[in-house]
């Protein structure tokens, strides 16, 4: 499948949400990737329902909910209700994940699990057939702008060979300091969702800069 472009609103200009979003609208992004941050599980805090409730209103893209937040399962129904398409729990924060898998396909989003740096891919063997999506971390959660860590690349083919076994059509997303320097080494690797923050909203040209992940063979 073709891969797909996630630009992180985190890094938006929240005073100017509509405009930013109506750019993503008619750019060749095809999600808004929408980080929720607890300051518990991460070291700081991002946004919460009116923020997700306000992009649903103004993104014409699916919402790609990444809950970088403790005890989700007290909140899938709020993000499904607040126009979440997709909702992703971390693999840190859920004793029961099968349980939580479970329910975010019964609100009818799909299903995602997200993978901190030092997790092992290895851990989601016995469930990663009933995954849609698993995120690959490739910085440590909770902040945007930061450096990229090199092992994300074995991580990305572990993943791409324990779904070429067990779920092929799995969206391999790989989120954190994604930018058009490394995004055909990324490809390359197996990932086919790219979640990109600063590299697209602190561009002079927002659109180029999600074209270029897009058709990176024309850079
Ligand atoms: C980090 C978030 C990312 C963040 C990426 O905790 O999950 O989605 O917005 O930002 P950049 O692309 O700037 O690393
Ligand atoms: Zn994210």
């Amino acid at each position: 499948m073709n891969h797909l472009i996630a630009p992180s609103i985190l890094a938006a200009d929240f005073a100017n949400l509509q405009r930013d979003l109506e750019m993503l609208n008619v750019s060749d992004a095809d999600w808004v990737h929408v980080d929720i941050m607890d300051g518990m599980f991460v070291p700081n805090i991002s946004f919460g329902f009116p923020v997700v409730t306000a992009t649903k209103k103004h993104a014409t893209k699916p919402l790609d909910v990444h809950l970088m937040i403790v005890e989700p399962d007290r909140y899938l129904k709020a993000f499904r209700d607040a126009g979440a398409d997709g909702i992703t729990v971390h693999y840190e924060a859920c004793p029961h994940l099968h349980r939580t898998i479970q329910a975010i396909k019964e609100l009818g989003c799909r299903a995602g699990v997200a993978l901190n740096p030092h997790t092992p891919v290895t851990l989601l063997q016995d469930i990663i057939a009933d995954l849609d999506l698993v995120l690959i971390m490739s910085v440590n959660p909770g902040f945007g702008g930061q450096k990229f860590i090199d092992n994300t690349y074995k991580k990305l083919r572990d993943l791409k060979e324990l779904s070429r076994e067990k779920n092929p059509n799995l969206y391999i997303e790989v989120d954190g300091g994604v930018d058009e320097y490394n995004v055909k080494k990324l490809l390359g690797a197996g990932a086919n969702v790219l979640v990109a923050g600063s590299s697209v909203f602190s561009s002079a040209n927002p659109p180029a800069a999600i074209s270029n992940l897009k058709y990176p063979e024309k850079l």
